[in-house]
């Protein structure tokens, strides 16, 4: 990291009550009511998504975060709020993991991207990643969180339990969100 970039993801990281001395999955443990109380009293879902991917980012260091929204009518994934390299317009049924997360409506956890049967690599740096499903108050996947690690290996079971933390407060409050447009 270059001392630019290191200054910028302090600098972001500090507009959020979070203690950056402490290790990654405990800063995003800490983001789970910072987070809620974000996001609380906003209705527009690109909004909210647009700042969940901002704070995951900012409090993380992940080289892409950010989320794939369901759509209903082509049946397939479009590109949502996100932080992080130019990415995929569209995800496709039955190719990659985004498309696993929500086809199977289970998080996947993958080690290295390269060994994931038609894993989607949208930008060459990402060598790890994990995509979680958002539900609606159904239970029925409407988005899911893709994040990419420019590390092998780099989500443990502590990091991907507060994501899915994370994810469940987006999963709450979904059913109440407009979308413009
Ligand atoms: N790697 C994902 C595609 C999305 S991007 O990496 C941002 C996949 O296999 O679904």
């Amino acid at each position: 990291m270059t001392a630019g970039i290191g200054a910028y993801f302090w600098d972001v990281a500090n507009d959020l009550p979070l203690d950056m001395t402490r290790p990654r999955a405990e800063r995003l443990s800490q983001l789970i009511p910072s987070l809620r109380a974000l996001l609380e009293g906003e209705t527009s879902g690109g909004a909210n998504l647009a700042n969940a991917a901002a704070a995951v980012h900012s409090a993380s260091g992940w080289h892409w975060v950010g989320f794939y929204l369901v759509d209903f009518e082509q049946d397939n994934l479009v590109l949502g709020p996100f932080q992080g390299p130019v990415a995929c317009t569209r995800l496709f049924r039955g190719k990659g993991v985004c498309a696993a997360a929500w086809e199977q409506n289970r998080t996947q956890v993958v080690p290295n991207v390269h060994a994931f049967p038609g894993h989607v690599a949208c930008s060459s740096a990402s060598l790890s990643e994990v995509v979680l499903p958002v539900r609606n108050s159904l239970g029925e996947v409407v988005a899911v969180w893709d994040i990419d690690s420019a590390e092998a290996d780099d989500f443990a079971p502590d990091d991907v339990a507060a994501l899915e933390g994370l994810t469940s407060v987006i999963s709450s409050m979904w059913d109440s969100w407009t979308w413009a447009g």
